[in-house]
């Protein structure tokens, strides 16, 4: 209530006429309404679960709680919910105009460097202290390793701690702060005495290794985590040769462009689509089709901070927008809340997305079935508001075989004339129609978020495929954190 008096005058009208009717008038507002309203409420949360926090006593400074939920039980701090939420800090941080508001985001981004630099020290179940310990997938909120069994190592983590934390640096730089990301952040000594340097050393040896992926499931070699891994390289690579460690630099580069041939052999030319997992050697064994939604994080989660260009698995390549269209086919068929498909505006919704079709995850156990998760339904929205972006920036979009079929089943431009190998450039009216089509589809998914999603803006990790309603971890940081990135990409 308080939040949505602050929209102004016309939302304030609204409001009242929410509180006295329940729901019912919430749902008149736009999505800008919505948005407004919902981006200081998932602020708040995400700020929340950043120790120290008012909730959760035990969390050292820096940690990152990936949700206060008890059942399932989500008090820790995993390395990649860590990093995800804390780039989303840092996009805040970024943004910020108020001096105090940016000291006490400031405070918070230097508690997670010290936090994450005392993980990199403790000895856990995955190895040693600046060692193989690195691919531990989650600590204790007080900083503690974990001993109960899980799947570990998870080799993403560390990579995406150092884009975000490449992040940050950029930021400092700029700012003047040299000294302090030398001695924090970045410092070309070996062995490693700093958190970016300990976690490029760690990916850059072991990036070859079988880990389990990113839903903790299944050991192997990942899409995602050899993305994230390649994208961390790179960035590590630029702080590296910026701060004079040019052969560290090199020797990064390197590690990144071995991955690509290994990147490459995800793209199935049968079925036509990449496929999540290769070499597999252990944990479940039901993921059949090989589509997972993560492939869509894979190419967000990597693609620069920095504006840089680089085409490989962007978002707007052939491959990833082929794929991510056969995700979206298969869940609409797989969940039944996706029969319904316009919100009560009557404005269209996008398909609920989970994580894979198979899932059995439930949130209490997995022997039940899965259902469509924020995180992934808010990607979708992400990933076409930055391939209009991408393709504003170039002012040129050339007709590909996946592009055809993106704006032939996109509703808005289902009846646009475009034939693959032509090249519509910013002069041609078609420009600006593809560019408002990908947006509004974009939209669409942020309205199916909106849907399941509490009138309050509570975000939990997944709503039932059958019901809609939330279920599993309430208030996940990452939900949260994925509003905010997909929101900062519409705004553009
Ligand atoms: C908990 C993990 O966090 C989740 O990703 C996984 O699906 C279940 N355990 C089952 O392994
Ligand atoms: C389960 C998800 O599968 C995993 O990706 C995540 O790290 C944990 N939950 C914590 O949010």
């Amino acid at each position: 209530m308080t939040q949505r008096t602050r929209v102004g005058g016309a939302v304030l009208v609204l409001s009242l006429i929410w509180s006295s009717f329940g729901a019912v008038a919430a749902h008149a507002d736009t999505l800008e309404q919505w948005l407004h309203v919902q981006l200081p409420y998932s602020t708040r949360v995400l700020l929340d679960n950043v120790g120290p926090s008012a909730g959760v006593p035990n969390a050292a400074p820096g940690a990152v709680i990936a949700s206060q939920s008890y059942e399932p039980f989500y008090r820790y701090h995993w390395t990649r919910d860590g990093a995800l939420t804390m780039e989303a800090v840092v996009g805040l941080y970024e943004r910020a105009t108020d001096l105090q508001h940016k000291a006490r985001l400031r405070g918070l981004l230097a508690d997670y460097v010290s936090f994450s630099r005392q993980n990199q020290l403790t000895d856990n179940p995955s190895g040693g202290a600046d060692d193989l310990g690195l691919g531990e997938p989650k600590f204790n909120i007080d900083g503690s390793a974990f001993t109960g069994s899980w799947g570990r190592p998870q080799n993403d983590g560390p990579a995406l701690r150092v884009s975000t934390l490449v992040h940050l640096a950029r930021l400092l730089l700029k700012e003047g702060h040299e000294d302090w990301v030398r001695k924090n952040l970045y410092s070309p000594s070996l062995p490693a005495r700093t958190v970016i340097k300990a976690d490029l050393e760690f990916i850059s040896h072991h990036w070859g290794d079988a880990s389990f992926d990113l839903w903790e499931e299944t050991k192997g070699d990942h899409f995602y985590t050899r993305l994230v891994q390649r994208r961390g390289l790179l960035d590590g690579a630029e702080l590296a040769e910026h701060l004079s460690d040019f052969a560290a630099a090199q020797w990064y580069r390197s590690q990144a462009a071995a991955l690509e041939p290994e990147l490459n052999r995800h793209w199935d030319s049968q079925r036509g689509y990449l496929t999540v997992t290769l070499n597999q050697v252990g944990g479940l064994d039901y993921k059949s089709s090989g589509l997972d939604s993560a492939i869509v994080l894979a190419a967000l989660h990597a693609s620069p901070r920095n504006g840089a260009k680089d085409s490989f698995y962007a978002v707007t390549d052939d491959r990833i927008l082929a794929t991510a269209a056969r995700i979206a086919q298969s869940f609409r068929q797989v969940y039944a809340v996706n029969s319904r498909d316009r919100d009560w505006n009557a404005q269209a919704m996008g398909v609920g997305i989970g994580r894979y079709p198979e899932d059995r995850y439930s949130g209490t156990n997995s022997s039940n079935q899965g259902n469509p998760w924020f995180l992934a339904t808010n990607a979708y929205a992400e990933l076409y508001y930055r391939c209009a972006k991408t393709w504003e920036q170039q002012g040129s979009i050339r007709v590909t075989r996946a592009r055809a079929a993106l704006f032939h089943q996109t509703g808005n431009l289902s009846s646009l004339q475009a034939n693959v190998g032509e090249v519509i450039s910013r002069d041609d009216p078609r420009f600006q129609v593809v560019l408002d089509g990908l947006r509004e589809t974009g939209d669409t998914y942020l309205r199916r978020s909106r849907f399941h999603a509490d009138a309050h803006g509570a975000m939990s990790e997944q709503f039932n495929r059958d019901t809609g309603y939330m279920q599993s971890a309430a208030e996940l940081t990452w939900s949260h954190a994925s509003v905010l990135t997909a929101a900062w990409e519409r705004g553009k």
